[in-house]
C-alpha cells in the first residue's frame, strides 16, 4: 500500500477497502505519513466525499488508533451525549446530572473551545480547583459514586483523532461531513457508553449552516453509531440564535447552575429537559414524555444540583459555586450596548457573539492562547423581543481588555432589527 495511490483512489471517486482506511489511519498517527500527504488526502474528502462504509471504516481504525475504555466496572446503563458545538451552548453541564439524577451513568469525554464555540471543558475549569485530566480510575469511580464525571481529550484515546483534528483546523479541512462524523464518532466510541445521544446543531454558529447538512450529519452519526453496536439517536437543533443569555466560561456556568437552581425556564430549559429525555429513554427509562417528567422533577426537586454539586467537589473543584455563584471569577471590566431607538430584535448571529466575545478573551484562536475566564457577554434580549431607546441589549465583561470597540462593533453587528 502507498499513500499516493490512496490519495489518487479518493480524488477519482474510488471506494478505499477497511484494510487501506486503516493502513493510512495507522500510517499518519505513527508519523510514517507526512502532514503535507495527509492534508492532500483530507483536501480530497472534503471534496468528493466518502461512501458510509468509507465513512464506518474511518471512524473504527480512529477509534482503535488509542484506548478503548472499559466501562463494565460500571453498575448500570451508561449513557453519553454529545453536541456538534455552538455559542452559548452549555447544555452538557446541565443535562449530564440531571440525567444522572434520574439513574444512568454519565461518562462525559469533553472538548475545548477553538474559534468562536466554546467547550465544556474550558466552562469547568472556570471553577476553582475543577480538575479535568484523572486516571481512568478516579473517573470510573467518580460516574459509578454521583452518575457523571467529565473528562479532557487526554490519555491514549483517540490520539489519529487529535493528530488529524489539528491538521484540518490549519489546512481549511473542518467542514466535511464524513470527516466531522468519524472524528466525533470515533470519541464517543472509544469512551464506549451503552447508548450515545447526538446533538447535531444547525444555523450561523454552528458547522452546518443549513437544515439539510446537518440531517445529513445526523443519520450518518446514527448509521455509524448504529453499525458499531450502539443504541444511538440523533437529533438537529438550532443554533442560528445563541443558546440562553451567556456567552463565555464562568457566565456560562453560572448560567447552568441558576438553570438547575430552577431560577429560570426558557429555550435553554427546554432544549436540556427535551435532550435529557431522549437521553432517558434511550436507556429505556421510559417513553420521551415520561423521561421528559422525570427530568423535570430531577430539576425542581433540586436533585440535579446535588449531583452536580458533589461531581464538582470529586473533580476538586469549589462546590461552593452551586449555592452562590458570585464565587465564579468575575469581570473586572464592563460595558453596556444600549438601544439608541425603539427597535424590534429580529436574530441574533450567533457566530458574530461568539466572535464578539472571543475578542473580550473567552476563547482562542490557536490552541496555546490561554482564556480569561471571566470574559463573555450576557444577552439581555433574545430574537422577537421588543426593546425601548436606552434598554441594555448587552453586556460585554472582560479583565484583560479594557478598550471594547471592537467587541461592541462585532456585536452590535450581529444584531438583526428594525426600528418600530
Ligand atoms: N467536533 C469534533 O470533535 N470534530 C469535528 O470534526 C467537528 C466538531
Amino acid at each position: 500500500m502507498n499513500i499516493i495511490d490512496i490519495i489518487n483512489k479518493t480524488k477519482n471517486h474510488s471506494e478505499l477497502s477497511e484494510n487501506e482506511i486503516k493502513w493510512l489511519v495507522d500510517s499518519y498517527t505513527d508519523g510514517e505519513i507526512p502532514d503535507y500527504q495527509m492534508s492532500a488526502w483530507l483536501m480530497a474528502v472534503c471534496l468528493n466525499g466518502l461512501t458510509e462504509r468509507e465513512t464506518l471504516f474511518l471512524t473504527l481504525a480512529m477509534r482503535d488508533s488509542g484506548d478503548i475504555l472499559d466501562l463494565s466496572g460500571i453498575d448500570g446503563v451508561t449513557v453519553d451525549k454529545h453536541s456538534t458545538g455552538g455559542v452559548g451552548d452549555k447544555t452538557s453541564l446541565i443535562i449530564a446530572p440531571t440525567a444522572a439524577a434520574c439513574g444512568v451513568y454519565v461518562p462525559k469525554m469533553s472538548g475545548r473551545g477553538l474559534g468562536h464555540t466554546g467547550g465544556t471543558i474550558d466552562k469547568l475549569e472556570s471553577i476553582s480547583g475543577f480538575r479535568t485530566e484523572l486516571l481512568f480510575s478516579e473517573f470510573e469511580s467518580i460516574v459509578q459514586r454521583t452518575g457523571f464525571s467529565i473528562i479532557s481529550q487526554s490519555g491514549n484515546l483517540c490520539p489519529a483523532d487529535k493528530k488529524m483534528y489539528s491538521l484540518r483546523n490549519a489546512t481549511g479541512t473542518v467542514d466535511s461531513i464524513p470527516l466531522i462524523c468519524a472524528s466525533i464518532m470515533s470519541k464517543k466510541l472509544a469512551v464506549n457508553a451503552d447508548c450515545i445521544l447526538l446533538d447535531v446543531k444547525c444555523g450561523s454558529g454552528a458547522f452546518m449552516k443549513s437544515e439539510d447538512d446537518a440531517r445529513r450529519l445526523a443519520d450518518l452519526m446514527e448509521k455509524v453509531g448504529r453499525m458499531s453496536g450502539k443504541k444511538c439517536r440523533a437529533i438537529v437543533t438550532d443554533m442560528d440564535s445563541p443558546l440562553g443569555n451567556n456567552i463565555g466560561n464562568a457566565l456560562e456556568v453560572k448560567e447552568a447552575i441558576e438553570i438547575l437552581q430552577g431560577k429560570y425556564k426558557g429555550r435553554l430549559y427546554e432544549l436540556c429537559m427535551e435532550l435529557t429525555a431522549e437521553m432517558l429513554s434511550l436507556a429505556g427509562k421510559g417513553t420521551v414524555a415520561e423521561c421528559f417528567e422525570m427530568a423535570e422533577n430531577a430539576v425542581s426537586s433540586g436533585k440535579a444540583l446535588e449531583v452536580l454539586r458533589r461531581t464538582i467537589e470529586l473533580q476538586g473543584g469549589d462546590g461552593r459555586v452551586c449555592d452562590d455563584v458570585s464565587l465564579l471569577p468575575q469581570a473586572e471590566f464592563r460595558y453596556e450596548i444600549r438601544a439608541v431607538r425603539d427597535m424590534k430584535i429580529t436574530g441574533i448571529d450567533s457566530q458574530e457573539i461568539g466572535m464578539a466575545s472571543l475578542i473580550l478573551g473567552a476563547g482562542r484562536l490557536s490552541k496555546t492562547d490561554t482564556i480569561d475566564m471571566s470574559a463573555g457577554i450576557i444577552m439581555n434580549c433574545s430574537a422577537g423581543d421588543c426593546i425601548s431607546v436606552d434598554d441594555t441589549i448587552m453586556t460585554l465583561c472582560s479583565s484583560t481588555v479594557s478598550d471594547f470597540s471592537e467587541a461592541s462593533f462585532r456585536a452590535v453587528n450581529a444584531l438583526k432589527f428594525y426600528g418600530i
